[in-house]
């Protein structure tokens, strides 16, 4: 997998010359907690971001994609304590979990980064001392609620019955000296910038809400040193401090592509920086939102063209939690549905703005529905009926008659709006339209009836004619379907015997070459028995 990672790395870094032509595009995921296992929540946000990535790509974009891990703090120092392990090696025990996971999921980024990299700790610390050094950072004291036994600080809203919500020990009123960034100096250039890129975040209802309550009732500055846990990059001019995570993480989405506190910034920053796009959890929206921007304006740097704040996988209405023990984790979901089933649930059941639903009783549904019953048997009894009438070859459409149009225009309608949303980030609207065009398609043979006009003769012209229509819409079908489900699209594609896979081909109906020879294979998906 290193192996992989540094030939992918390579080619990108190789390919800084040739893809001058070529639209960047950066997309960066946040990065997860080692704290332990990723479960489908958190594996949900690298697929959704792989479609995108993946999308873009079909675009003709240069994509460069960044995943990783975010590896310090307290609770992972007490995993790593409960585990008997150091803390390093309990990072690196679960960074490589996250990895295989992301992997697993076939998931194509070009970057997996770890907030333990010596490199990244090294800028991260540098970053520090400059906003220190230019007065954004000041030493202050922190007054608050504390939990000794835990080692935490807690908010007054945590607090039950003025009690630790961990371990239910009383909190104690404590106030310690720490380093605090001045976001007030930058809340106003904050603000003026949401006014003039009305679209920076989306969904715009999660924008308004933080809006609403941090910004507005006034924006206190943060507090961006520990001195209650030492796993973490320390300060370098006052060791007693650690940097609060949240700077450490963020400052990933720079140190990685190769950041320069100086200027001399690498080639992949020159080109790539700043990020078009960045995915993460409608829970650390604010930090994205309000604590990014705000570094990058102190560094001078450009801001990231966009976040988009998805929403959450629950699972039963309720949150997915160690605790409540209904954790579900997408290896096992794969291991039990398969690859594409499970990135097919994942992107078409999350709505934008809203929570989306994940059981498997759901999943079954979902696969037997429009996997099994409406997709695979689509192609399967089309290919089938092609080698039955035709040995496999594919005729011309001559024979035309106004009931193919329906099919055809909905066809060129599809990559339209597949576009649409796509560039608009509504993933799951895209991959529906997908699915009802192979409907339509359905309908069609219904409509059609190839069986009965395989009976007689005289209709055979036409008989190649309906049976092209729909190879050509599976075509079409199967282009669109490569972000969300590749393997699945890679199988159709030879099943028709074609390379014309690009979204221009799309731009004709008429992609497919008669006499070419389809082949039948396995059914792609089966109906599954709950
Ligand atoms: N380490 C921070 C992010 C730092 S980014 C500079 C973090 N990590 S996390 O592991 O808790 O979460 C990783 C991502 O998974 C976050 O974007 C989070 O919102 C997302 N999700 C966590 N639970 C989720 C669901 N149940 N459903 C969908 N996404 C979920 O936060």
């Amino acid at each position: 997998m290193r192996k992989k990672l540094i030939k992918k790395e390579k080619a990108i870094i190789d390919n800084l010359g040739d893809d001058k032509m070529k639209e960047k595009f950066y997309l960066a995921t946040a990065i997860a907690y080692t704290s332990g296992k990723p479960h489908v929540g958190n594996t949900y946000e690298i697929v959704l971001s792989d479609a995108i990535a993946r999308y873009k790509r079909l675009q003709g974009y240069d994509v460069y994609f960044q995943t990783g891990t975010d590896e310090h703090g307290l609770k992972i120092e007490h995993k790593a304590h409960e585990a008997n392990l150091s803390s390093q090696a309990y990072v690196d025990g679960i960074a490589n979990e996250i990895k295989r996971m992301w992997d697993l999921m076939n998931t194509s980024y070009d970057k997996f980064v770890r907030t333990t990299d010596p490199l990244h700790k090294q800028k991260v610390t540098e970053i520090f001392k400059k906003l220190y050094d230019q007065g954004d950072i000041y030493l202050g004291k922190y007054e608050g609620w504390y939990c000794t036994p835990c080692e935490s600080f807690i908010t007054e809203s945590q607090l039950i019955d003025g009690n630790c919500p961990d371990c239910g020990r009383p909190a104690t009123l404590t106030s310690e000296p720490a380093y605090f960034f001045k976001l007030s100096k930058y809340v106003d250039r904050l603000v003026e910038h949401f006014e003039k890129h009305p679209n920076f975040v989306e969904p715009i209802s999660r924008k308004n809400e933080i809006i609403n309550n941090f910004i507005k009732p006034g924006l206190q500055d943060l507090c961006v040193s520990r001195t209650s846990f030492k796993w973490g990059i320390p300060v370098s001019f006052d060791e007693k401090h650690v940097i609060y995570v949240w700077i450490d993480a963020l400052n990933n989405y720079l140190t990685f592509l190769g950041y320069d506190i100086e200027g001399n910034h690498s080639e992949l920053y020159k080109k790539f920086w700043p990020v078009d796009l960045h995915v993460v959890g409608k829970d650390i929206l604010r930090f994205h939102m309000i604590y990014w921007p705000i570094i990058l304006m102190a560094l001078g740097e450009e801001l990231p063209k966009k976040i988009y704040a998805h929403s959450w996988y629950l699972t039963s209405n309720s949150k997915m939690s160690k605790s409540k023990g209904n954790l579900i984790y997408a290896d096992d979901l794969v291991e039990l549905y398969g690859l594409d089933a499970v990135r097919y649930y994942l992107l078409s059941q999350m709505p934008f703005a809203n929570d989306g639903l994940i059981t498997q009783d759901l999943i079954v549904e979902k696969i037997n529905s429009d996997l099994a019953n409406n997709l695979g048997n689509l192609v399967n009894r089309t290919i089938t009926m092609n080698l039955k009438y035709f040995d496999g070859k594919i005729q011309s459409n001559k024979n035309k008659d106004p009931v193919d149009d329906d099919l055809i225009n909905l066809a060129k309608k599809t990559v339209k709006i597949v576009d649409e949303k796509m560039n608009a980030y509504h993933v799951s609207e895209a991959l529906e339209a997908i699915l009802n065009l192979s409907k339509r398609c359905n309908k069609y043979i219904d409509e059609t009836m190839p069986w009965s006009l395989a009976k007689d003769v005289t209709k055979l012209e036409r008989l190649g004619t309906v049976l092209y229509n729909l190879l050509e819409s599976i075509r079409f079908i199967a282009v669109l379907l490569q972000p969300f489900m590749p393997q699945t699209s890679e199988k159709i594609l030879q099943q028709l015997n074609t390379e014309a896979n690009s979204l221009e081909s799309l731009s004709t109906f008429g992609g497919l070459k008669e006499a070419c020879e389809v082949k039948l294979s396995d059914p792609l998906f089966m109906r599954v028995n709950k």
